[in-house]
């Protein structure tokens, strides 16, 4: 898993030559790194926007607003969930439970930043802020 994250850092996704590079290295089967790649939805499969921003969709943030916190972003983004904007800056994906419950509903930007209590105005606000460090 430390390979795959240091991959994905390094080029942003997850190529099936760099899984096949895992897998030598550590003296795996390819299937069996291509397993974990799959298995969990923080491992991107092809090429994201910059700013890659999951939005947890899990019971609890589901009760909590985290569907139309969704909704908010993809209509502000022009994106539909999973999808990217044309400018290639922004990604928008529904992920799993994101460990965070109490604070729902929960998104992380780009595997890394948590984002608690999202509300349209956390969300617009977090979006201006992305776009002015992108310039
Ligand atoms: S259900 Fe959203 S963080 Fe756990």
């Amino acid at each position: 898993m430390a390979c795959l994250a240091i991959v994905q850092q390094e080029q942003g996704w997850v190529t099936p030559e760099s899984e096949e590079a895992i897998a030598d290295y550590l003296g795996m089967a390819p299937m069996a790194v291509q397993e974990v790649t799959t298995f969990y939805n923080m491992y991107n499969q092809k090429p994201v926007g910059r700013f890659k921003l999951n939005v947890c969709a899990n019971a609890p943030c589901m009760f909590a607003g985290g569907p139309q916190a969704l909704e908010h972003l993809c209509g502000k983004l022009g994106v539909e969930p999973c999808g990217t904007t044309a400018d290639g800056v922004f990604t928008v994906q529904p992920s799993e439970c994101l460990g965070a419950c109490g604070d729902a509903p929960v998104m992380l930007v780009n595997d890394r930043h948590m984002c608690s209590f999202m509300s349209n105005d956390k969300l617009d606000q977090l979006v201006e802020g992305l776009r002015e460090a992108e310039d």
